[in-house]
């Protein structure tokens, strides 16, 4: 028996990184699974080993959110679980970071959030409740003068999720957020230059080591499972220790 037998989960940034762990992680675990992505080789190929479904979708792309829903209730009967994972980086600080830049990063990491709440909320309603996700950072919880637009996007999740989570109650609906500190996967293997050695431990981390794409995936498993029904509005650090330094 597995731990999501039963759930029907959206994931969005399905492709790579920590959506492409939870994909394999939840369909292992019973889950009948939909990842979104701009990537579309990447998500198919991901899609097809783990035997889930792959929808090309802009998270940022209103209309698309209510075609990913529709096709997901359609192919599958339900909609239990949604994981708000795509995100995108920008090494910016405040004086550095323009307004396109400013309007993207916000889109992608914040705006998208808020629209996959409002298109699934319904829908999984009507499945008889469910689990949602929001993926912050750690950098929801501080100061950075190296990411202005990423900083500001991830603390807005925790209000969303707060409110969210107050408002989604009465409908069975629970909305957590999950702040992760640094992890290996594409997002930050990418800022590095090509061909430049593999960084050394990341600094303020106690436990001296950058976390995995799942490990991530199996904090997110117990939130979107039945073993963590009593818990909602919460923010949920996985971060080797980094905060509490
Ligand atoms: N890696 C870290 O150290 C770290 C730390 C804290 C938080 N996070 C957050 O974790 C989440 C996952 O990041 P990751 O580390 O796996 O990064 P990643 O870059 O490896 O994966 C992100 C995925 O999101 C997809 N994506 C980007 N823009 C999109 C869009 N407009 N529509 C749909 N999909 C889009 C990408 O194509 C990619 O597949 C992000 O929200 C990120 O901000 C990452």
């Amino acid at each position: 028996m597995g731990r999501l037998d039963g759930k029907v989960i959206i994931i969005t940034g399905g492709a790579r990184g920590q959506g492409e762990a939870e994909c394999k992680l939840f369909t292992a675990e019973g889950a009948r699974v939909v990842i979104t992505d701009v990537l579309d080789d990447e998500a198919s190929a991901v899609a097809k080993a783990a035997g889930a479904t792959f929808i090309h979708h802009d998270v940022s792309d209103e209309a698309g959110w209510r075609r990913v829903v529709e096709l997901t209730v359609g192919e599958y009967g339900a909609v239990t679980g949604l994981v708000n994972n795509a995100g995108i980086y920008r090494p910016e600080g405040l004086l550095a970071c323009d307004m396109d830049t400013y309007r993207r990063v916000t889109e992608v990491n914040q705006t998208s959030a808020y629209l996959g709440m409002r298109a699934v909320a319904g829908p999984m309603a009507a499945s008889g409740g469910g689990s949602i996700v929001n993926v912050s950072s750690v950098a929801g919880f501080i100061g950075q003068p190296v990411n202005f637009a990423y900083t500001a996007a991830k603390w807005a999740i925790r209000g969303m999720t707060r409110s969210a989570a107050i408002e989604l109650a009465p409908s069975g609906i629970r909305v957590n957020s999950i702040h992760p500190g640094p992890i290996d996967t594409p997002m930050v293997r990418n800022l590095r230059p090509a061909g430049s050695e593999p960084p050394g431990p990341p600094p303020r981390v106690p436990l001296g080591r950058r976390g995995t794409a799942e490990e991530v995936a199996l904090l997110v498993l117990y939130l979107l499972s039945d073993e963590s029904s009593y818990c909602t509005g919460s923010e949920i650090v996985i971060d080797g220790g980094m905060i509490a330094g």
